[in-house]
């Protein structure tokens, strides 16, 4: 089925044609390994039932300097919903950048431009309202960052948020739960609505912000280095959510971890100094890269 894997988009000249690594098994497990180069054997990546896939977003020729310093230089990339976008490559390369401004987060920055186009379904985010464009594209940041109020309260605010009227505690608590049923952290938190969010642990803080963030049924969530602070157990369980979240939402994901980016992605877009090196599916950027820098980069994590 063709849509489930399109073409790799590139922008970059290659020195030969890209090859397109076979598509997974059909149950989405094990890539197959045999052949692959020593460092990528031994990982593994969690069962994915493939789920069909479809573009949210689109970014165009995307330049972004602070100050006239180029530090995106023209990236072109699909976002889908159905597939986890990661964005990997090392420190200073333009991820953080990239992924701000798909909300016009950059917009904050005053010596940040931009030029180039970034699609919403389609229609120019620059053309959006910058609020309502902000909860269709919701973001989620390294360090879990829950408001000091309940756990219910900090769900709930994303929704009253919203505008229209202001909704109280009763209306919204069916919303506020599945939005933390969504999240994975129900079952923990149900006994503890309205305790103080600061008192979670790190990793449900984590959890909390992405219900937050859910909560506002967005169509994409970009996730900057979301378990950087957190330990693995809690790591494991947001790399689960986040495959699991993808048939609903599309996700980016910015990670310095090359395994998680290879345990969570479908699509990996290797950046180095501002440039997309080499964007394709997982398989092919971990085990075939197509560029010599991706393949330092990778076998640099790996070796
Ligand atoms: N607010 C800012 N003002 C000026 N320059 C900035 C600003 N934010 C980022 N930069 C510069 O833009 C470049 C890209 O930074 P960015 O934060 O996007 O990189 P990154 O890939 O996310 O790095 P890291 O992995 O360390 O988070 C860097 O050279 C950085 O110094
Ligand atoms: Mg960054």
């Amino acid at each position: 089925m063709e849509s489930l894997m399109p073409p790799p988009v590139r922008r970059i000249a290659a020195d030969r044609q890209a090859t397109v690594a076979p598509a997974p098994s059909s149950n989405g497990g094990e890539p197959a390994l045999d052949g692959a180069p020593a460092r990528a054997r031994g990982l593994s990546r969690p069962d994915r039932p493939r789920v069909p896939a479809i573009e949210r977003m689109r970014a165009e020729n995307l330049v972004l300097a602070y100050g006239g310093k180029p530090a995106v230089k023209g990236v072109s990339l699909p976002i889908r919903q159905g597939e986890v976008l990661a964005l990997i490559g090392p420190s200073g390369c333009g991820k953080t950048t990239l992924l701000r401004s798909l909300n016009r987060l950059t917009e904050l920055t005053p010596t940040a431009t931009r030029e180039g186009r970034i699609l919403l379904d389609g229609q120019d985010v620059d053309q959006l309202e910058v609020t309502q464009l902000r909860r269709r594209i919701s973001m989620v940041f390294q360090q879990p960052n829950p408001f000091p109020m309940s756990v219910f309260d900090n769900v709930a605010y994303a929704l009253r948020e919203q505008g229209k009227k202001r909704p109280g505690k009763k209306e919204l608590a069916p919303q506020v739960e599945e939005a933390l049923v969504r999240a994975g952290l129900f079952d923990e938190v149900r006994a503890d609505l309205q305790h103080p969010a600061l008192r979670l642990s790190g990793g449900q803080q984590q959890r909390l912000c992405i219900a937050r963030a859910l909560a506002a049924r967005p169509e994409v969530l970009l996730l900057d280095e979301p378990c950087s602070a957190l330990d693995p157990k809690s790591t494991e369980v947001i790399e689960e959510l986040i495959v699991r979240l993808r048939e609903e939402v599309a996700i980016v994901i910015v990670t310095h971890n090359l395994q998680q980016a290879y345990r969570v992605a479908d699509n990996v877009a290797f950046m180095y100094l501002g440039d997309l090196v080499e964007y394709g599916p997982t398989d092919q950027i971990f085990h075939a890269p197509t560029q010599h820098r991706t393949r330092e980069y990778v076998g640099g994590a790996f070796g």
